[in-house]
């Protein structure tokens, strides 16, 4: 979803919700696998949780970028700060899913990344409140 649609709160928001929530049930099988010993399947679990931050959350943030946060600016100059400050958690987010995908070069899966992935859910859930109450507040 992009253009228009993002500015409606609740329809963004749901975007937001969903993702996180998924994010979130594949952190913990990965949590548990690891747990269980099973690093294979934890291994798999990875990969296709890596490959949800890149394709909701990460895809979503390059669309707000590339649409919603140009618009907002040009007809909002005064929120400059407050984009630049979301597009810093997008980026932090981004630079996690990298450092996660580097570690698999080298690394067996391990609770290390538990942490990297709650770090990328910390961010987005403040990232997210502050979309919703600083950026879209008020009809913007
Ligand atoms: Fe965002
Ligand atoms: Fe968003």
């Amino acid at each position: 979803m992009s253009g228009p649609s993002l500015r409606k709160t609740d329809a963004h928001s749901s975007i937001h919700e969903a993702s996180l929530n998924e994010a979130l049930e594949l952190r913990d099988i990965f949590r548990k696998c690891l747990e269980d010993g099973e690093t294979d399947k934890a291994l798999q679990v990875l990969e296709v949780t890596i490959e949800h931050w890149e394709t909701r959350t990460l895809k979503h943030a390059e669309e707000e970028e590339e649409g919603l946060y140009k618009d907002i600016i040009n007809e909002h100059p005064d929120l400059l700060h407050t984009v630049i400050q979301l597009t810093r958690d997008h980026d932090l987010m981004r630079r996690i899913v990298d450092n996660i995908k580097d570690r698999l070069q080298t690394q067996e899966p391990n609770m290390e990344i538990v942490t990297l992935l709650d770090s990328l859910v910390i961010i987005d859930l403040i990232h997210n409140e502050d979309e919703m109450n600083k950026l879209l507040a008020n009809g913007k």
